[in-house]
């Protein structure tokens, strides 16, 4: 079944049918691959005449979950167990001790995750076991699917819409129901599974050469592709693992790179699963869990063993499948080993453009992977694919729509962008799209505030002429920089903001949207806690008030976060 894009049909009108005969899907996403699956299952629903409404989490009204009959979560987990931004709410007031009673209910739940950390899925457990606990009936079992949706999601979304079939018959004769929603836009020609071959135009070192990282910035040609997107979007890449990396792991297991492989009904030389079809650089649980049997190893099993979550976590960190062949061998057969092994994914990178900017081209800000170990050097799989490519190569890539990170519709508003690192690519793309629709009355658009932080001023300045220029254009209006390692002390964005903090409440009173982009575990966090600190300081607020103060700029779609 074709993903479909760019209808707005989450918050779809409730159908007049009763709570009883109607079935409510509800999700909660961040990367968008939890909101693809909940659309897929509301619009086979509607097809196989069920009235069905389907909600973004933080559209879902709470007090409507004591009388809600037939309920589905679509939900997925953050890498470090935390729920997606937009569901936050719902989970807490389903987890809080103010959860009614619930033997009126009927429900499933489908988590999504990522397997390589140890909290995989943990969110959609949580709220399966919660609804259990408050007297719910499970329609069927829980799916926890991995990064690959084939797997396990999309086989649960078709029982699912089984059971609700049976389920809803009853209570609402089918030929009585009529549609919620005019029928979907026909979907673009490339999307995830239907990806569009573009060019590499442009892969430019932007990082000096006395810095740590290697980060790219990549243009690549849309043109004739039928692809939009808006500042905010995402790139997905489909990568195809360095043949390199290929050779050598069917060198470690002794197999011949044209033994053919049937899997999953396909047929296709190892080499080529291997490259174009199977997870090399992120290893998981199940794989680890599947090699550590093969290679009886009690190092590895001892991993696996409960109560080691933090070593496992560290070790899926920082080790990659090549590793754990070379460093704990075991025999594979070539069918083994690809069935064994995680399908590939798309990587997806943020958009450093606006297309009022360039037209029919896409920029990124790419990081480009590469560390050595004892054996070699390590790869990310995109990051490399991109950053080793010349002009004129192609890619297989698609634009992941995030509508949950769009600058106001209301070109007069202020916007504060906290960007460190690669987070600072949406930014540009923002800037650019604020500067081809700034009002044209003088002083009457919004002011930009970009706050970007990086190791050091000499090698990591990203974009440095464009920010300077934009400055002096009047395109940018305030920048403020953390060079974290140009002193003795660290100094991260989040000090900056501190210092600005007066400014930045004054700021956010006038009506400010904030955004942050970049990384979720540290970045994030902090970043939120020193808003919240900043908050309560300079509007006098306790903490539950600055936290109240936060939630309710998040619920207005004022305080966004693209975060990985
Ligand atoms: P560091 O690597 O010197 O510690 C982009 O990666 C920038 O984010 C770098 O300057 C990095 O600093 C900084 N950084 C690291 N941890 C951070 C955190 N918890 N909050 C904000 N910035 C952080």
């Amino acid at each position: 079944i074709a993903p479909f894009h760019d209808a707005p049909v989450h918050e779809s009108p409730a159908p007049e049918a009763s709570p009883a005969g109607r079935l409510t899907i509800v999700y909660g996403s961040q990367t968008g691959n939890a909101k693809r699956l909940a659309e897929q299952l509301a619009r086979q629903g509607e097809a196989a005449g069920l009235p069905v409404r389907l909600l973004r989490a933080d559209a879902y009204p709470t007090r409507e979950l004591k009388d809600e009959c037939n309920l589905y979560l679509v939900i997925s987990t953050q890498g470090d167990g935390d729920p997606p931004d937009d569901a936050r709410g719902l989970v807490e007031f389903i987890s809080g001790r103010r959860a009614p009673e619930l033997k009126q209910l009927r429900y499933a739940v489908l988590g999504l995750g990522d397997s390589s950390y140890p909290q995989f899925c943990a969110i959609g457990q949580k709220l399966d076991a919660r609804l259990a606990e408050l007297g719910a009936t499970r329609l069927l079992p829980r799916g926890d699917a991995d990064l690959d949706l084939e797997t396990i999601a999309t086989p649960w979304v078709e029982q699912a819409l089984a059971r609700a079939k049976e389920a809803l018959k009853p209570a609402a004769p089918l030929a009585t129901v009529t549609p919620l929603r005019p029928l979907p836009p026909s979907a673009p020609h490339h999307h995830r599974d239907a990806p569009f071959s573009a060019e590499l135009l442009l892969n430019q070192r932007i990082t000096g050469s006395g810095s740590t990282k290697d980060i790219r910035h990549i243009e690549l040609s849309l043109e004739s592709s039928g692809l939009h997107y808006e500042p905010g979007d995402a790139i997905g890449v489909w990568p195809s693992n360095a043949p390199e990396l290929v050779d050598e792991v069917l060198t470690t297991l002794a197999l011949d790179g044209i033994t053919a492989v049937t899997h999953d009904g396909q047929t296709l030389p190892v080499r080529q699963w291997l490259s174009e079809k199977r997870e090399l650089t992120r290893l998981a649980r199940p794989f680890l869990a599947s090699h550590a049997a093969q290679a009886r190893s009690e190092e590895l099993n001892g991993l696996l063993a409960p109560g080691q979550q933090a070593n496992l976590a560290g070790f899926l960190g920082r080790t990659q499948v090549l590793d754990l062949l070379q460093q704990h061998p075991a025999d594979w057969s070539a069918e083994e080993f690809v069935a064994a092994l995680r399908p590939l994914t798309p990587r997806l990178y943020s958009i450093a453009s606006s297309r009022k900017q360039v037209g029919d081209e896409a920029h990124l800000t790419v990081a480009h992977v590469e560390y050595t170990v004892d054996r070699g050097t390590r790869w990310g799989a995109a990051s490399h694919q991109l950053a080793a490519s010349a002009d004129g190569a192609f890619l297989s890539v698609f634009v992941e729509h995030n509508e949950r990170f769009r600058l106001p519709a209301d070109t007069t508003r202020d916007v504060i962008m906290i960007g460190p690192g690669t987070g600072v690519a949406p930014f540009r793309g923002f800037v650019q799209e604020r500067a081809a629709t700034r009002p044209t009355t003088a002083g009457a658009g919004g002011r930009n505030w970009l706050l970007f932080g990086n190791p050091y001023f000499r090698s990591d300045f990203l974009y440095q002429v464009e920010w300077q220029q934009a400055l002096k254009d009047g395109r940018l209006h305030r920048l403020d920089l953390a060079f974290s390692r140009d002193q003795a002390q660290k100094v991260y964005v989040q000090d900056r903001m501190r210092e600005q903090g007066r400014e930045l409440f004054d700021w956010l009173e006038g009506g400010a949207h904030l955004y942050v982009c970049g990384d979720a575990t540290r970045m994030a966090r902090d970043v939120h806690a020193s808003l919240l600190a900043t908050i309560a300081e300079h509007g006098g607020k306790s903490a539950e008030a600055a936290e109240e103060y936060l939630s309710n700029l998040q619920q207005q779609g004022r305080y966004a976060r693209d975060v990985y």
